[in-house]
């Protein structure tokens, strides 16, 4: 296992190093922001630790968004969080301490890259699908028209801590959600990752540390990689990361999955149409599906015809009437085809029926 290692991803001539954290997070906080002032913006999951951070933070002001989760991404917590920094006098060589999941991180992320066009910013994580996605490539974000992620813009941390003892009051549910991500990652770009969730999925469930800090070091080296090559999604090389999406996305819309589970089932499909259009192996798809049915099934029954053609209908990888499709030729090798909509809910039908 690779230990104590740091990932780094350069952007722009920027630099953000991504690194698992067991113990010891607040001095390690203390020390990277060296006496200088800033906000923690704290998840409310961990509200009751608003002393401690005050005592290992003296120069930090704390903050709380009014509601948790998605509900956080919005115009009112960002100008709310826009104007404590204000008020706290903070100047651009402050920072900016986010310790939460994907929704306080797309949130936070958002106002420092505004504030006086840019806070240092650290983000440390405490959720698995934070680490292994929504904090490691620097996309920021806010809901807006009632469309998730409709407002945001880059800015790269200069530090991503993956907080591994919060993990500990991650619910199944959650972690099952980070794995699936995970594991879409070790299917595009790492094999060994793809196997050690495969192998060792019950004991990730059930929040084994040292697997699942191999776990996330293995995904965001992955992702911060391929986000190296293309910060901006100006080449389409992030395309890639759309693995288990399409159909994923529909079965979230109508069926009102979480994300993660949803990701599962629409691996399972891509597994199908991948056996069949991009030359996988039988063995292989069955293998994704039984794994991918661990992390988040049993499946629903598909998403009803006239639903899914209207959901497909909207993906915006839509081009002449045929959509753009995440396929394997292998494990480790993505192939990026058009496809019908009928060949994907044939897959459906097939990998779920
Ligand atoms: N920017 C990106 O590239 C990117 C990529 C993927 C996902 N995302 C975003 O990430 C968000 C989802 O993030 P998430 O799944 O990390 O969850 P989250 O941030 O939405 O949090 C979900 C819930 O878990 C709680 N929580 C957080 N950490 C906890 C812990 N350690 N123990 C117990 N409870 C905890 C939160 O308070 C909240 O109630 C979505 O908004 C998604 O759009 C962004
Ligand atoms: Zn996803």
């Amino acid at each position: 296992m690779s230990r104590g290692l740091k990932t780094i991803l350069r952007a722009e001539g920027r630099r953000c190093l991504i690194e698992t954290v067991a113990r010891g997070l607040a001095g390690r906080l203390r020390r990277l922001t060296r006496g200088r002032r800033g906000l923690l913006l704290l998840d409310r999951a961990f509200r009751a630790e608003t002393e401690d951070w005050r005592d290992a933070l003296p120069g930090f002001s704390l903050a709380f968004t009014a509601r948790r989760g998605e509900a956080a991404k919005n115009w009112g917590e960002a100008r709310r969080l826009l104007t404590r920094m204000a008020e706290a006098g903070l100047a651009r060589d402050d920072w900016l301490v986010v310790r939460g999941g994907g929704s306080l991180s797309d949130l936070g992320a958002f106002c420092a890259g505004l504030y006086r066009r840019g806070l240092r910013l650290i983000l440390v994580t405490t959720t698995l699908l934070g680490a292994v996605d929504a904090a490691v490539g620097g996309k920021t974000a806010l809901n807006f028209g009632g469309a998730k992620n409709q407002v945001g813009h880059f800015y790269l941390p200069e530090r991503v801590l993956v907080d591994l003892a919060a993990f500990r009051s991650l619910p199944r549910a959650r972690l099952a959600e980070g794995l699936a991500e995970a594991y879409k990652t070790g299917l595009l770009f790492d094999r060994n990752l793809a196997d050690l969730v495969d192998r060792r999925s019950a004991e990730l469930l059930a929040g084994d540390q040292d697997l699942l800090a191999e776990t996330a070091r293995r995904s965001f080296q992955a992702k911060a990689a391929l986000v190296a090559r293309d910060f901006r999604e100006e080449k389409g090389l992030r395309e890639v990361l759309n693995l288990g999406h399409t159909y994923g996305h529909v079965a979230e819309a109508h069926a009102g999955l979480n994300h993660g589970r949803a990701v599962a089932l629409g691996l399972s499909v891509a597994a199908e149409l991948s056996r069949g259009r991009a030359g996988l192996p039988a063995s292989e798809a069955a293998r994704i599906q039984a794994v991918s049915g661990r992390l988040g099934g049993p499946w629903p029954p598909p998403v009803p015809e006239a639903a899914a053609r209207r959901l497909l209908q909207a993906d915006k990888k839509i081009r002449g009437g045929r959509l753009r499709f995440v396929a394997l030729a292998e494990v480790e090798r993505p192939v990026i085809m058009e496809v019908s909509a009928d060949e994907i809910l044939n897959a459906a039908a097939a990998a779920l029926g």
